[in-house]
């Protein structure tokens, strides 16, 4: 990790700014290359996440890392970086709250601006509503990237929602693909 996101981290997991904070058991950061120009955000720790304090390490992690892999770009060493738009799980695994969203927004903009990515990858509803348009519908409007700001969005399916209808499994893998078509054609 680059000195500047050791030092978010460090100041991340002193963070009370919410009630989550008090029920976490970890932090969940971020993982990946402190120089990845591609970020993917999900929603929020689960159970797996938060006993572990890293992103998408539960059965949804898994099949993250195969599209990952599908791709050439493993969470080890190919070039991406993995956050959540909030750092502790919420109770139960409900969808955080918007005052929780509300309140844990800074620290992913904080990891923004270390990282400078090219392309933000949102992964489901809660991500892409957050981060692209409140109006997002995941089903409509994955694997389409527009610009915002200088940087390149695109929403996919959650992996969690992959996992319970395998019919989408299709649609995520293209937009995996597309993903890597534009990677590539960056130059990333
Ligand atoms: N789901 C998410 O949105 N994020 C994680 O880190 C794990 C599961």
């Amino acid at each position: 990790m680059s000195d500047s996101m050791q030092q978010l981290r460090a100041q991340c997991e002193e963070c009370q700014n919410c009630p989550l904070g008090a029920t976490r058991t970890n932090l969940v950061f971020g993982v990946g290359d402190p120089a990845a120009k591609v970020l993917f955000v999900g929603e929020g720790p689960g159970e797996q996440e938060d006993l572990q304090g890293e992103p998408f390490v539960g059965k949804s992690g898994q099949l993250l890392d195969r599209y990952l892999e599908l791709i050439d770009r493993p969470r080890d060493g190919g070039g991406i970086y993995i956050a959540n738009i909030v750092k502790c799980r919420p109770p139960h695994n409900r969808d955080p709250k918007p005052e929780e969203s509300e309140q844990c927004l800074p620290w992913l903009r904080a990891q923004v601006r270390v990282l400078r990515p090219q392309i933000i990858v949102c992964l489901g509803r809660i991500a892409a509503q957050r981060l692209i348009d409140p109006d997002f519908r995941v089903t409509r409007e994955h694997g389409v990237f527009r610009e915002k700001g200088g940087i390149l969005f695109m929403g996919t399916f959650h992996p969690a929602a992959l996992l319970r209808n395998s019919a989408q499994k299709k649609d995520a893998l293209a937009d995996f693909q597309a993903l890597r078509d534009k990677m590539e054609a960056l130059g990333l």
